[in-house]
């Protein structure tokens, strides 16, 4: 195991009604709120009007920035920034998914900074302040609710990057299971293959002596896996909802499944290339990626791959070889993914193979990506092309 050190400044609130505790959080903060959601989904489901009427009666003013889309756009961000200025917000609050939460952080470390701020995004400059923000959930997937990292693309130059600050942490994150029971099938599926995934980059390591984290990352993906055709079959189940949602938040909450152990983003990057030109959903994108990836990369140590296969789909080693059981393993995840209707092609959303060299360009424009096993161009390219 390696050295590490960890703090995450997130208050969580969990459970059905915590969404009513909202203005007694956010009066710590601040009294000009600027509130930020995406393309209606809260004005259908009526937690707009919750909101707004608790903010109101607590004499907190509130300023809206509506309309962000998934995969959240640099051109919304400067538009939230421009009004935060304009307004003197001093307190951002996010009510939506990933996607929200991210244009919500990268808007309150956009406000005090002079320059673009893309910048932060293609590392020419440094994060120095931020306004606070927090957040209500409506979407398990991301973890963003309880991480400092956030995910930006500018579509006019097709380019979607992370990036990320302990000034992006939200001050409070409320989650509330109930708030859930509206997401469509597909974004259901979207977030469990992202939550797994977000393991998955942490699990497959090449650090020894690690079986307490190991055994962290299997525990999520078990609860995962046996809650989420619960979810999908009775989307308004409590229990499947709020364990999805619990396993979301704590498989990307600032490494805490994995302290001590090296991680490999490299599917993450790979998906953004894709999501950055064809605009698909970032779970969907996870799910055609990451089966390849593991194939791809599976001979660094197929040990673990056997463990995996074993511990978490329940595969009998019967004499079988680590590598054996690895690729059994390997074929469970597709079945599964494709069980609960998750894609496993680019062909499933008519992507050919145009933008491969560009994508795999992209995806290693500041070098190398990855650790369990490093990547560059030509390796990009070849687990794009398994993804046809
Ligand atoms: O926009 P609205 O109308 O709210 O509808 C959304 C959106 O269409 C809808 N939705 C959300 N909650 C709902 C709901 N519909 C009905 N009822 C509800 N309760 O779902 C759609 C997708 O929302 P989005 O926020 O885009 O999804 P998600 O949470 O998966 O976020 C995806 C974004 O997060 C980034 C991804 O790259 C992508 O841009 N990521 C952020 C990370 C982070 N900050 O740590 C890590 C992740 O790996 C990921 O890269
Ligand atoms: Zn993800």
């Amino acid at each position: 195991m390696n050295s590490f050190s960890f703090h995450n400044p997130t208050e969580i609130y969990f459970g059905e009604g915590t969404a009513d505790q909202l203005a007694e959080k956010v009066i710590r903060y601040g009294s000009n709120v600027l509130l930020v959601y995406g393309g209606g989904s809260i004005k259908r489901t009526g937690l707009h009007d919750r909101v707004a009427k608790q903010l109101q009666e607590a004499d907190i003013r509130v300023v809206e920035l509506g309309g962000i889309e998934p995969n959240p756009r640099l051109t919304s961000v400067h538009k939230g920034i421009e009004l935060c200025r304009s307004e003197g917000i001093d307190f951002i609050l996010a009510v939506g998914g990933g996607s929200v939460i991210d244009a919500a952080k990268a808007i309150a470390v956009g406000v005090p900074y002079e320059g673009d701020v893309w910048d932060f995004l293609i590392h020419k400059a440094e994060i120095r302040g931020a306004l606070p923000i927090g957040t209500i959930l409506t979407l398990s997937a991301t973890g963003s609710e309880m991480n400092g990292s956030s995910v930006i693309s500018n579509w006019e130059e097709k380019q979607k990057r992370g990036f990320g600050s302990s000034y992006m942490y939200p001050r409070f994150s409320i989650l509330d299971p109930t708030l859930t029971f509206t997401v469509p099938r597909d974004q259901t599926v979207n977030g469990i293959v992202d939550i797994m995934s977000h393991v998955f980059e942490q699990y497959f390591s090449l650090t020894q002596e690690t079986p307490l984290q190991e055994r962290l990352c299997e525990s999520i993906l078990l609860t995962v896996i046996e809650n989420a055709e619960r979810a999908l079959d009775k989307p308004d189940d409590y229990a499947a909802r709020a364990n999805l949602m619990w396993c979301g938040t704590l498989a990307l909450n600032g490494g805490l499944i994995s302290l001590g152990m090296e991680n490999d983003w490299s599917s993450h990057g790979i998906e953004h290339e894709i999501s950055a030109i064809y605009d698909i959903p970032h779970g969907a994108g996870l799910s055609i990626v990451f089966p390849n990836w593991m194939k791809y990369v599976m001979d660094e140590r197929p040990d673990r791959f056997a463990q995996y296969a074993v511990r978490v789909w329940g595969i009998e080693s019967n004499g079988r070889s680590d590598r054996e059981l690895a690729l059994a393993g390997i074929e469970a995840t597709r079945h599964f993914f494709t069980r609960i209707g998750a894609p496993s092609t680019l062909a499933d959303f008519g992507i050919g193979d145009e933008q491969l060299d560009r994508m795999a360009y992209e995806a290693v424009r500041f070098g190398p990506i990855g650790s369990f096993k490093m990547l560059n161009q030509e390796d990009v390219r070849a687990i794009l092309q398994l993804c046809l």
